[in-house]
Protein backbone atom coordinates (compact mmCIF):
# COMPACT_ATOMS: atom_id res chain seq x y z
CA UNK A 1 0.00 0.00 0.00
CA UNK A 2 1.29 3.55 -0.76
CA UNK A 3 1.65 6.02 2.01
CA UNK A 4 -1.34 8.19 1.64
CA UNK A 5 1.28 11.31 1.76
CA UNK A 6 4.36 10.67 -0.44
CA UNK A 7 7.51 12.08 1.21
CA UNK A 8 9.92 14.02 -0.87
CA UNK A 9 13.56 13.11 -0.50
CA UNK A 10 15.82 15.93 1.72
CA UNK A 11 18.86 14.64 0.14
CA UNK A 12 19.39 13.54 -3.27
CA UNK A 13 22.76 12.24 -5.04
CA UNK A 14 22.63 12.31 -8.60
CA UNK A 15 26.45 10.26 -10.22
CA UNK A 16 27.61 12.03 -7.18
CA UNK A 17 31.83 11.20 -6.87
CA UNK A 18 34.59 12.85 -5.08
CA UNK A 19 38.46 12.22 -5.99
CA UNK A 20 41.62 13.07 -3.73
CA UNK A 21 43.59 13.49 -6.14
CA UNK A 22 44.01 10.17 -8.34
CA UNK A 23 42.38 8.92 -5.59
CA UNK A 24 38.61 8.05 -5.94
CA UNK A 25 36.87 7.61 -3.18
CA UNK A 26 32.95 8.10 -4.05
CA UNK A 27 32.55 6.96 -6.97
CA UNK A 28 29.40 7.93 -9.29
CA UNK A 29 26.63 7.12 -6.38
CA UNK A 30 23.14 7.74 -6.25
CA UNK A 31 20.90 7.47 -3.74
CA UNK A 32 17.82 9.52 -1.36
CA UNK A 33 16.70 10.28 1.73
CA UNK A 34 13.65 10.79 3.29
CA UNK A 35 12.75 12.55 6.41
CA UNK A 36 12.05 9.99 8.69
CA UNK A 37 14.06 7.70 7.86
CA UNK A 38 17.12 5.95 9.60
CA UNK A 39 19.79 4.71 7.12
CA UNK A 40 22.72 3.11 8.02
CA UNK A 41 26.03 3.43 5.92
CA UNK A 42 28.41 0.47 6.02
CA UNK A 43 31.41 -0.62 4.11
CA UNK A 44 35.08 -1.53 4.61
CA UNK A 45 37.15 1.03 6.01
CA UNK A 46 38.39 3.40 2.82
CA UNK A 47 35.20 2.58 1.29
CA UNK A 48 34.34 6.02 1.34
CA UNK A 49 31.90 6.75 3.98
CA UNK A 50 33.39 9.81 5.94
CA UNK A 51 33.65 11.19 2.80
CA UNK A 52 30.03 10.97 1.67
CA UNK A 53 28.98 12.44 5.20
CA UNK A 54 31.28 15.73 4.24
CA UNK A 55 29.56 15.87 1.06
CA UNK A 56 26.43 16.03 2.45
CA UNK A 57 27.62 18.38 5.07
CA UNK A 58 29.23 20.80 2.47
CA UNK A 59 32.71 20.06 4.07
CA UNK A 60 33.99 19.15 0.80
CA UNK A 61 32.68 19.44 -2.91
CA UNK A 62 31.53 17.12 -5.22
CA UNK A 63 34.08 16.32 -8.25
CA UNK A 64 31.24 15.37 -11.06
CA UNK A 65 27.30 15.06 -10.14
CA UNK A 66 24.42 16.52 -8.44
CA UNK A 67 24.02 16.44 -4.75
CA UNK A 68 20.88 18.13 -3.04
CA UNK A 69 20.37 18.91 0.91
CA UNK A 70 17.34 20.63 2.02
CA UNK A 71 16.68 21.82 -1.65
CA UNK A 72 20.08 23.57 -1.97
CA UNK A 73 22.81 22.35 -4.53
CA UNK A 74 25.71 21.50 -2.27
CA UNK A 75 27.53 20.46 -5.60
CA UNK A 76 27.26 24.65 -6.37
CA UNK A 77 26.82 26.13 -3.26
CA UNK A 78 29.69 28.92 -2.95
CA UNK A 79 31.77 29.78 0.00
CA UNK A 80 29.07 32.42 0.85
CA UNK A 81 26.14 29.96 1.14
CA UNK A 82 27.51 27.30 3.14
CA UNK A 83 26.68 28.53 6.59
CA UNK A 84 23.10 28.26 4.86
CA UNK A 85 23.04 24.65 3.83
CA UNK A 86 25.43 23.19 7.20
CA UNK A 87 22.23 24.96 9.19
CA UNK A 88 20.11 22.41 7.37
CA UNK A 89 22.43 19.04 8.84
CA UNK A 90 23.58 18.09 12.46
CA UNK A 91 26.59 16.23 12.52
CA UNK A 92 27.60 13.96 15.82
CA UNK A 93 31.06 12.36 15.34
CA UNK A 94 32.97 9.57 17.23
CA UNK A 95 34.70 11.31 19.51
CA UNK A 96 31.92 13.31 20.65
CA UNK A 97 33.82 17.14 20.12
CA UNK A 98 32.42 18.79 22.91
CA UNK A 99 34.28 22.42 24.25
CA UNK A 100 35.84 20.97 27.52
CA UNK A 101 34.91 23.99 29.35
CA UNK A 102 31.91 24.78 28.69
CA UNK A 103 28.96 22.88 30.13
CA UNK A 104 26.45 20.43 29.07
CA UNK A 105 23.84 22.86 28.06
CA UNK A 106 26.87 25.85 26.84
CA UNK A 107 27.70 23.01 24.61
CA UNK A 108 23.68 22.28 23.23
CA UNK A 109 23.49 26.72 23.10
CA UNK A 110 26.79 26.56 20.39
CA UNK A 111 24.23 24.90 18.31
CA UNK A 112 21.29 27.43 18.72
CA UNK A 113 24.63 30.53 18.35
CA UNK A 114 25.46 28.72 14.80
CA UNK A 115 21.60 29.26 13.31
CA UNK A 116 20.71 32.34 15.25
CA UNK A 117 22.76 35.28 17.05
CA UNK A 118 20.19 37.43 17.85
CA UNK A 119 18.98 34.64 20.32
CA UNK A 120 18.76 35.55 24.08
CA UNK A 121 20.96 33.85 26.64
CA UNK A 122 18.05 32.91 28.31
CA UNK A 123 15.85 31.39 25.35
CA UNK A 124 18.86 29.87 24.81
CA UNK A 125 19.51 27.92 27.47
CA UNK A 126 15.91 27.16 27.93
CA UNK A 127 16.31 25.36 24.37
CA UNK A 128 19.22 23.78 25.50
CA UNK A 129 17.77 22.02 28.26
CA UNK A 130 14.65 21.33 26.51
CA UNK A 131 16.90 19.32 24.06
CA UNK A 132 18.66 17.80 26.96
CA UNK A 133 15.91 17.11 28.26
CA UNK A 134 14.77 14.95 25.31
CA UNK A 135 17.98 13.07 24.79
CA UNK A 136 17.68 12.10 28.99
CA UNK A 137 19.96 14.59 30.04
CA UNK A 138 17.81 17.05 31.73
CA UNK A 139 19.07 17.23 35.17
CA UNK A 140 23.15 17.55 34.22
CA UNK A 141 22.83 20.96 32.09
CA UNK A 142 25.33 21.83 34.69
CA UNK A 143 27.86 19.07 34.42
CA UNK A 144 31.36 19.95 32.35
CA UNK A 145 32.03 17.09 29.80
CA UNK A 146 35.06 15.48 31.99
CA UNK A 147 32.09 15.00 34.98
CA UNK A 148 30.04 12.64 32.35
CA UNK A 149 30.49 9.05 30.98
CA UNK A 150 31.09 8.79 27.14
CA UNK A 151 27.76 7.70 26.17
CA UNK A 152 25.98 10.78 28.25
CA UNK A 153 29.24 12.66 26.21
CA UNK A 154 27.54 11.26 23.42
CA UNK A 155 24.28 12.14 24.39
CA UNK A 156 25.41 15.85 25.12
CA UNK A 157 26.82 15.85 21.30
CA UNK A 158 23.66 14.51 19.91
CA UNK A 159 21.36 17.60 21.85
CA UNK A 160 23.57 19.54 20.17
CA UNK A 161 23.58 18.35 16.68
CA UNK A 162 19.44 18.19 16.96
CA UNK A 163 18.35 21.71 19.05
CA UNK A 164 18.13 24.33 15.79
CA UNK A 165 15.74 20.96 14.39
CA UNK A 166 17.66 20.55 11.26
CA UNK A 167 16.08 18.13 8.97
CA UNK A 168 19.51 16.10 8.39
CA UNK A 169 21.35 14.35 11.04
CA UNK A 170 24.68 12.66 9.81
CA UNK A 171 26.91 10.70 12.65
CA UNK A 172 30.39 9.16 11.59
CA UNK A 173 30.86 6.08 13.83
CA UNK A 174 28.96 7.53 16.85
CA UNK A 175 29.50 4.60 18.76
CA UNK A 176 33.17 3.82 18.02
CA UNK A 177 34.08 4.72 21.53
CA UNK A 178 31.56 3.19 23.59
CA UNK A 179 30.63 -0.06 24.80
CA UNK A 180 28.02 -2.16 23.51
CA UNK A 181 25.51 -1.37 25.81
CA UNK A 182 25.44 2.34 25.63
CA UNK A 183 26.41 2.27 21.59
CA UNK A 184 22.64 0.73 21.98
CA UNK A 185 21.46 3.53 23.59
CA UNK A 186 22.33 5.81 21.47
CA UNK A 187 21.25 4.14 18.35
CA UNK A 188 17.71 3.99 20.54
CA UNK A 189 18.08 7.86 20.38
CA UNK A 190 18.61 7.97 16.72
CA UNK A 191 15.37 6.02 16.18
CA UNK A 192 13.63 8.56 17.85
CA UNK A 193 15.03 11.19 16.08
CA UNK A 194 14.25 9.91 13.24
CA UNK A 195 10.57 9.28 14.35
CA UNK A 196 9.92 12.66 15.15
CA UNK A 197 10.62 13.59 11.10
CA UNK A 198 14.43 13.62 10.75
CA UNK A 199 16.52 12.07 7.96
CA UNK A 200 18.85 10.50 9.70
CA UNK A 201 22.40 8.38 8.35
CA UNK A 202 24.98 6.78 10.41
CA UNK A 203 28.03 5.68 9.30
CA UNK A 204 28.98 2.27 11.30
CA UNK A 205 31.00 -1.04 11.42
CA UNK A 206 28.78 -2.03 14.05
CA UNK A 207 27.40 -5.26 12.55
CA UNK A 208 25.16 -6.74 15.53
CA UNK A 209 23.50 -3.46 15.85
CA UNK A 210 22.78 -3.23 11.73
CA UNK A 211 21.77 -6.53 11.69
CA UNK A 212 19.31 -6.55 14.57
CA UNK A 213 17.76 -3.35 13.79
CA UNK A 214 16.59 -3.86 10.13
CA UNK A 215 16.94 -0.34 9.20
CA UNK A 216 17.63 0.56 5.23
CA UNK A 217 21.23 -0.17 4.87
CA UNK A 218 23.60 1.20 2.19
CA UNK A 219 26.51 -0.65 1.39
CA UNK A 220 29.91 0.90 0.00
CA UNK A 221 32.82 -0.80 -1.32
CA UNK A 222 35.65 1.30 -3.11
CA UNK A 223 33.31 3.95 -3.03
CA UNK A 224 30.67 2.61 -4.97
CA UNK A 225 27.53 2.08 -3.55
CA UNK A 226 27.20 -2.19 -4.01
CA UNK A 227 23.73 -2.51 -2.21
CA UNK A 228 20.55 -0.34 -0.98
CA UNK A 229 19.14 -2.76 0.96
CA UNK A 230 15.66 -1.60 2.14
CA UNK A 231 14.30 -1.67 5.95
CA UNK A 232 12.84 -4.77 7.47
CA UNK A 233 14.87 -7.12 5.42
CA UNK A 234 17.80 -8.68 7.17
CA UNK A 235 20.71 -8.51 4.60
CA UNK A 236 24.20 -11.02 4.33
CA UNK A 237 26.77 -8.05 5.53
CA UNK A 238 28.11 -8.55 2.06
CA UNK A 239 31.18 -5.83 2.81
CA UNK A 240 32.03 -8.22 5.66
CA UNK A 241 34.14 -10.26 3.35
CA UNK A 242 35.70 -7.61 1.53
CA UNK A 243 36.88 -5.88 4.87
N1 LIG B 1 41.74 14.23 2.85
C1 LIG B 1 42.04 13.16 2.11
N2 LIG B 1 43.07 13.21 1.24
C2 LIG B 1 43.39 12.14 0.48
N3 LIG B 1 42.74 10.96 0.51
C3 LIG B 1 41.71 10.85 1.38
C4 LIG B 1 41.33 11.93 2.24
N4 LIG B 1 40.27 11.52 2.98
C5 LIG B 1 40.03 10.26 2.62
N5 LIG B 1 40.88 9.84 1.66
C6 LIG B 1 40.89 8.52 1.00
O1 LIG B 1 39.60 8.33 0.47
C7 LIG B 1 39.17 6.98 0.66
C8 LIG B 1 37.87 6.98 1.46
O2 LIG B 1 38.15 7.41 2.78
P1 LIG B 1 37.02 7.58 3.87
O3 LIG B 1 37.65 8.24 5.03
O4 LIG B 1 35.84 8.25 3.25
O5 LIG B 1 36.67 6.05 4.19
P2 LIG B 1 35.73 5.44 5.34
O6 LIG B 1 34.77 4.51 4.67
O7 LIG B 1 35.16 6.52 6.15
O8 LIG B 1 36.76 4.57 6.20
P3 LIG B 1 36.74 4.23 7.79
O9 LIG B 1 35.74 3.11 7.96
O10 LIG B 1 38.14 3.75 8.06
O11 LIG B 1 36.38 5.47 8.53
C9 LIG B 1 40.32 6.26 1.34
O12 LIG B 1 41.08 5.62 0.34
C10 LIG B 1 41.10 7.38 1.99
O13 LIG B 1 42.47 7.05 2.09
MG1 LIG C 1 35.33 7.06 8.15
Amino acid sequence: MRPIVELRPIVEAAAVSRSYGARLAVDGIDFALCPGELTFLVGPSGAGKTTLLKLINREIRPTTGQLWVAGLPAHLVKPSRVAELRRKVGVVFQDFKLLPRLTAAENVAFGLRVVDLRLSDQEARERSLDALEAVGLGDRGDAFPHQLSGGQQQRVAIARAVVAQPPVLIADEPTGNLDQETAWEIMDLFEDIAAWGTAVLVATHNVEIVTRLKRRVLTLVHGRLVRDQPAGQTGRMAWLASS
